[in-house]
């Protein structure tokens, strides 16, 4: 097929695996419509959902509609439906060849019909993980990933976490994909890092010269990285329990909000330089060379074992408390605590740097005791913002010490401005074709590499049970 170049700005389709599943329906769909909203979305644009239901076009619009329902924007009805009409549905199996086969004469007639011209196009798997392959290869055959030419048409592909389920499997998928698309354009997901909050991290450590001094084990404690969820594993039974809490959320997200606490300043703010600087994190972790059952603790709320798809008898662990070290200059022996856990007593993200006490107290020796340290914590979510304890004398005749906080907070400060969910923000710098918030293959090998250990030896280890509105057994 030979498509002229006609307009400037390429046209986009972006073809959604999975559209009717749970991410796509909570985060995608919404994140797509909350985008165009904003104008952040090519002017021309169709958005393909490939999923396994047998529906007509009118029921995949209803569904559309109903995922948009009370999303407005305060835009007139007529907005909303405009977005829905850029939807197409291609009603397949993913591992089924005539499917692509469908797909691809849907892409062309689009390209043909519509946008007389070549268009960018972007794959997005929001599929469970055992369809990664047959999907790669299927896109493989079907010659959808092959570039229009030139610098126009790009293609690029979204891949949900986990990356893989160990080292070799990561290695495998990564053999696959690079096949059929060159690393730059591959973007494998960790929407953590498109938290805007985390996204701050970065900001405030390299724009406040204030805090770098003091950014090293000759000053910092501790820290604790802390992901604590009220929710139970919910529907996702079947999924969760083949991987368990470390694969899900520790592989990932609390080893990016380590690497992030912990990197070098990268040598310029392009991708790759803070990619490498986060791998660079990643691969020199350690367990303080202390037993297993002192730096790692798995357990399993109660009741677990009775939710809709959890096998019978199952060990798979709801709860991690790590004691990780890194072995660099900046952060030698000093331990960051990372735990997570599901069905706990609060919802709650946040990394908390405890300070070393300083080494002369000025008060006096009898009145107080010196053990006051500064600490600066960082709330992920909810209430984002950052706060730093610090302590004064309490005012009047005593020479007490007296705890302050100094604090910013998203909501208080930034009324005017929408915080952009994570995954609005993954969408959009795929399509701009940014890579800095997507992990990088070295950081997904480094983390299974660091973790792989831990999941054999707890095999051997006792699995602590803990009561389902409680923090869980204690952290490490
Ligand atoms: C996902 C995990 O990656 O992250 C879920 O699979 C977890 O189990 C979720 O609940 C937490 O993300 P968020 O954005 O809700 O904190």
């Amino acid at each position: 097929m030979v498509i002229k170049k006609k307009d400037a700005t390429p046209p986009t389709i972006i073809v959604i695996f999975g559209v009717t599943g749970d991410l796509s329906r909570r985060k995608l769909i919404p994140a797509l419509f909350d985008l165009e909203a904003a104008g952040m979305l090519p002017a021309k644009l169709r958005i393909i959902g490939f999923s396994r239901r047998t529906w007509s076009k009118a029921e995949f619009y209803a569904y559309i509609r109903e995922v948009l329902s009370g999303r407005n924007h305060g835009r007139e009805a007529s907005f909303v439906e405009k977005f829905v009409k850029k939807f197409e549905y291609c009603q397949a199996f993913f591992d089924e060849a005539q499917a692509y086969r469908r797909l691809g004469e849907l892409v062309v007639r689009i390209e043909k019909s519509t946008f007389k011209q070549c268009a960018n196009k972007l794959y997005y798997l929001a599929v469970p993980p055992h369809f990664y392959e047959g999907i790669f290869r299927e896109l493989a055959l079907s010659g959808l990933t092959i570039p229009c030419g030139g610098n126009e048409g790009w293609a690029r592909i979204l891949v949900e976490k986990p990356f893989g389920n160990d080292v070799r499997t990561a290695k495998k998928l990564d053999l696959l994909l690079g096949m059929l698309f060159k690393e730059e354009q591959i973007f494998r997901i960790d929407h953590y890092l498109a938290k805007e909050a985390l996204q701050n991290l970065l900001a405030f450590r390299f724009s406040n010269a204030l805090f770098e001094p003091v950014w090293n084990h000759e000053h910092i404690d501790s820290i604790a990285i802390t992901l604590a969820e009220t929710d139970t594993v919910g529907t996702r039974g079947a999924f969760y329990d083949g991987i368990g809490a470390l694969k899900d959320v520790g592989q990932n997200h609390l080893l990016q909000m380590l690497s992030l606490i912990a990197m070098e300043p990268p040598k310029d703010a392009r991708a790759d330089s803070i990619r490498r600087e986060r791998a660079r994190v990643l691969r020199v972790l350690h367990g303080g060379g202390s037993p297993l059952s002192q730096y790692a603790l798995r357990g399993q709320y109660e009741g677990y074992q009775e939710e809709k798809g959890i096998a019978a008898g199952s060990t798979t662990e709801t709860f991690f408390s790590l004691k990780v070290f890194v072995r660099n200059k900046r952060f030698r022996g000093v331990p960051f605590v990372l735990s997570s856990g599901k069905g706990l007593s609060e919802a709650r993200t946040d990394i908390v740097i405890s300070f070393k006490p300083p080494h002369h107290c000025p008060c006096r020796a009898k009145q107080v005791k010196c053990t006051h340290e500064n600490r600066l914590s960082f709330r992920i979510q909810p209430n984002e913002g950052i706060e730093l304890r610090f302590w004064i004398k309490k005012p009047g005749f005593s020479n007490e010490l007296e705890e302050k906080h100094l604090s910013f907070s998203y909501a208080a400060s930034v009324q005017a401005v929408r915080l952009p969910d994570a995954y609005e923000r993954l969408l959009a710098d795929a399509l701009a074709g940014d890579q800095t918030l997507f992990t990088s293959t070295e950081e997904v090998q480094a983390a299974w590499r660091f973790i792989m250990p831990i999941l054999a030896a707890w095999q051997q280890s006792p699995l602590v049970v803990y009561k389902k509105g409680t923090q869980g057994p204690a952290s490490l």
